[in-house]
């Protein structure tokens, strides 16, 4: 009869509307095919960047760090460190001890970066990074000391050598006029000079660069550094041999692969969606750190936004109503990812996650959508990082001429560290694509503050040797 009809009908419309989500979210997830030709294309990018012939047309840039070697527990002083370009702002003074009693001590102090300084000028950049050293040994009781310094600036640097890194473009939405292109360890001094005292600026080091180093302090193996935060990077030791931007063919070079450039030049262009393109085209880079941001904190949130809105214009998610509030550029932040993930929540404790960010009108129905589309934007995150990484480690693998290979890769970065799944998704992913390398993941506390400190050590060792 007519009630049939009916039952019929609406089953035959919630039947298309499942359809019709799932096949806008198929866009995006990948298969392992996909994925192994990730991995394949990163090889590639990674010879790319390291061979001089091809190395300025490369996307990835196979950075030379100037670090030749792992710490071996001789490091020792004392160091102050600064740390700009992840989350937070910092400054510190570690103490490295060597010997029988061998451990790093570190007090350090949080300074914010106002957004003037972010994208105002470079000179009020380091004026108030200057400011907030000066703040701090005070703070420390330690006005006047000048202690050898090593500068994390996670951001790509071209370096001649340890303590000088030139600029090559900001990333992660910075933006301060008169740095690109300039050596920071110089600006950096300038603004010292300003203030009419003096700090030995011994190294710049990338934080992936100190993440290995910091987690190599307790683990030898740790040959790879890892951040996924803000941004996303990797670093390796790569043989001099194959390192041909530096002379020399003996041992071993860090080097900071930028791996967050992968992509823009198109190696991404098959696996990217309008939502990816959507992130890009409103960012402050657009066209750059393609796979950074497929991949990162800093835009997983905006990818998941685009979607909703798609949804939702779509008549499938909040009940078809495009609220000012889901219009609004950055609302979701990598907290929120991970909240929403979180195995522990109930459906109810979703929707009132959304009604805090003022997304009212939710029903229980988009309260599972959008915890769904959470999951598959995360997934594919964890999956493209983990396809990445089972080219560094299957390189070096090859490098060594090793059947198998034991690593460890030091990780750190807030989406790793704090997203309920992201980490055991891109394990997975390294083992299945890289089965010949048994891989173990360390998580580093406070890894680029230490390890630049562990790498002035080794420079101010070798300068001081040199001197006597
Ligand atoms: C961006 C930077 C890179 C840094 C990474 C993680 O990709 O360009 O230098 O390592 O973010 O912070």
């Amino acid at each position: 009869g007519k009630g049939a009809a009916m039952v019929t009908a609406v089953a035959y419309r919630l039947a298309t509307q499942h359809a019709e989500r799932q096949r806008i979210l198929d866009a995006l997830r990948l298969s392992r095919e996909q994925l192994m030709e990730v991995k394949i294309r990163m090889g590639n990018e990674m010879n790319r960047g390291l061979a001089k012939e091809s190395h300025d047309q490369a996307a990835v840039k196979m950075l030379p760090t100037y670090v030749r070697s792992t710490p071996d527990g001789t490091e020792r002083g004392d160091f102050l460190a600064l740390d700009l370009g992840g989350t937070n702002f910092r400054v510190l003074l570690v103490r490295v001890r060597s010997g029988k009693k061998r451990s790093v001590e570190m007090h350090n102090k949080i300074y914010t970066i106002p957004q003037e300084a972010i994208q105002g000028t470079g000179e009020e950049l380091f004026d108030h990074i200057v400011h907030c050293i000066a703040d701090f040994l005070e703070y420390m009781g330690m006005k006047g000391a000048s202690l050898p310094l090593g500068f994390t600036f996670s951001f790509p640097c071209h370096q001649n050598r340890l303590d000088q890194g030139i600029l090559l473009k900001w990333t992660k939405g910075f933006k301060a006029t008169g740095c690109e292109g300039e050596d920071v360890v110089t600006l950096l001094k300038d603004a010292i000079h300003r203030r009419e005292f003096d700090l030995d600026v011994v190294a710049v080091v990338n934080d992936t660069v100190g993440t290995m180093m910091t987690c190599g302090y307790e683990d030898p193996l740790c040959e790879v550094g890892l951040i996924v935060g803000t941004g996303t990077n990797a670093c390796y030791m790569e043989e001099m041999q194959n390192v041909e931007l530096v002379d020399g063919d003996e041992g071993r070079m860090c080097v900071n692969m930028e791996w967050g450039a992968f992509g823009d030049h198109g190696e991404l262009d098959d696996f990217c969606t309008d939502f990816d393109r959507a992130v890009d085209d409103r960012s402050t880079n657009p066209g750059k750190q393609r796979y950074e941001k497929m991949i990162s904190g800093m835009y997983l949130g905006e990818i998941v936004r685009n979607v909703l809105l798609e949804f939702t214009a779509k008549g499938l998610l909040f009940r078809g109503k495009l609220s000012e509030r889901l219009k609004t550029r950055g609302i979701f932040e990598t907290k929120f990812l991970s909240q929403i993930e979180s195995d522990r929540l109930a459906l109810r404790q979703v929707r009132s996650i959304l009604q805090h960010l003022g997304l009212t009108s939710s029903t229980c129905d988009d309260s599972i959508l959008v915890k769904e589309v959470c999951s598959v934007v995360a997934r594919r995150a964890a999956q493209l990082c983990g396809a990445g990484l089972a080219a560094v480690v299957d390189k070096i693998r090859q490098n060594r001429n090793l059947d198998k290979l034991k690593i460890t890769v030091g990780v750190d970065g807030t989406l790793y560290k704090l997203h309920p799944h992201f980490s055991s998704i891109m394990h997975e992913t390294v083992r299945d694509l890289s089965p010949l390398c048994e891989v173990t993941f360390l998580q580093s506390e406070d890894g680029s503050g230490k390890g630049a400190a562990l790498i002035t050590a080794v420079a101010c060792r070798i300068r001081d040797a040199g001197q006597h």
